[in-house]
């Protein structure tokens, strides 16, 4: 592995293999309650320039279980690029601290804090990609499905943060890739065209709610707001009307389909509750993988 774990794209298909194979073993030993101490003496420091349930959690749970003890560091602690240089703050940071996860607004700024860490960075999200999400995710496939071999995801809704991981990782993992989002709202140019030139995957982005779906083993979708854009939620909520994954949408793919969203989830905008307590509703599986996928990851950025 990379020293930093910033982009799904940095790793081989044999990493993201090893990883979900390890993410499997550590699984078990946490639930079994088995001793792992691999981060004995040794800290985490988590760096919030946003909220968050799922990662702040997963991540302080999982380092304090491998022995180690995990900072939370919120947008009022450390001001990232605001109060301070962020080669200032990587490098006092990681003087104190073994590991960094951060979340950032700005994509640059992880590279810039990565470049002058000395210790391991990995990217709990930022405005371009979300990579920690897109690992417990097929994670949770490979759980749910007995093999990787021919799956066609669909994630409809905004071409957002997680569709860059989710395009990352077909560059990787041969597969069909589709995103379903309304005009003006499609992925960023240069990822969709870099998955698009790998032939060993399939990219289609399309504006059709209707055929879009069809044929999908996977419907994935995501909030149509992110965090820091949601002054645009009320224009938005009329534009992605369509784009709603509710039980019609499901049903349209023809075929036995899993649904998955990275959570927090509005219901009743992108998705309704009727999806989401559904028997192939799998969220809450996926919400708990990013335990153990971002264990697997923080395992193998340091073995
Ligand atoms: N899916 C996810 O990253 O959730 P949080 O924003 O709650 O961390
Ligand atoms: N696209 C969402 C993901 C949240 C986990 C956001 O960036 O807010």
């Amino acid at each position: 592995m990379d020293k930093h774990f910033l982009h799904i794209k940095d790793l081989s298909l044999e990493e993201i293999h090893e990883l979900i194979s390890l993410a499997k073993d550590l699984k078990t030993k946490f639930q079994n309650k088995e001793d792992f101490k691999h981060f004995h003496n040794k800290s985490l420091a988590m760096i919030f320039a946003k909220p968050s349930a799922r990662t702040r959690i997963s991540f302080e749970t999982g380092f304090t279980w491998m022995g180690g003890h995990a900072l939370f560091l919120g947008p009022n602690d450390i001001g990232i690029g605001k109060r301070e240089a962020i080669k200032d703050i990587a490098r006092v940071v990681s003087r104190y601290n073994d590991m960094i996860m951060a979340r950032l607004f700005d994509h640059a700024h992880i590279i810039e804090l990565a470049k002058h860490s000395d210790s391991p960075v990995v990217n709990g999200l930022t405005d371009y990609n979300h990579p920690c999400q897109v690992m417990a995710d097929i994670l949770t496939i490979n759980e749910h499905r007995d093999s990787l071999d021919n799956l066609h995801v669909c994630y409809v809704g905004d071409g957002n943060n997680v569709v860059h991981s989710w395009l990352q990782l077909t560059l990787r993992l041969p597969m069909k890739f589709t995103c379903v989002c309304p005009e003006g709202f499609s992925p960023d140019e240069d990822t969709v065209k870099l998955a698009q030139e790998n032939t060993n995957s399939e990219i289609v982005i399309t504006h059709d709610p209707i055929g879009g779906v069809k044929g999908a083993d996977v419907i994935y979708t995501d909030v149509w707001t992110s965090m820091g854009q949601k002054e645009e939620a009320e224009e938005r909520e009329k534009l992605f009307a369509d784009f709603q994954v509710n039980n019609d949408m499901i049903t349209r793919t023809g075929k036995e389909t899993l649904f998955m969203h990275c959570l927090p989830a509005e219901r009743g905008r992108e998705t309704t509750d009727e999806v989401m307590e559904a028997d192939y509703s799998i969220v809450f599986d996926q919400a708990e993988n990013r335990l153990h996928a971002q264990n697997a990851i923080m395992v193998a950025l340091t073995s």
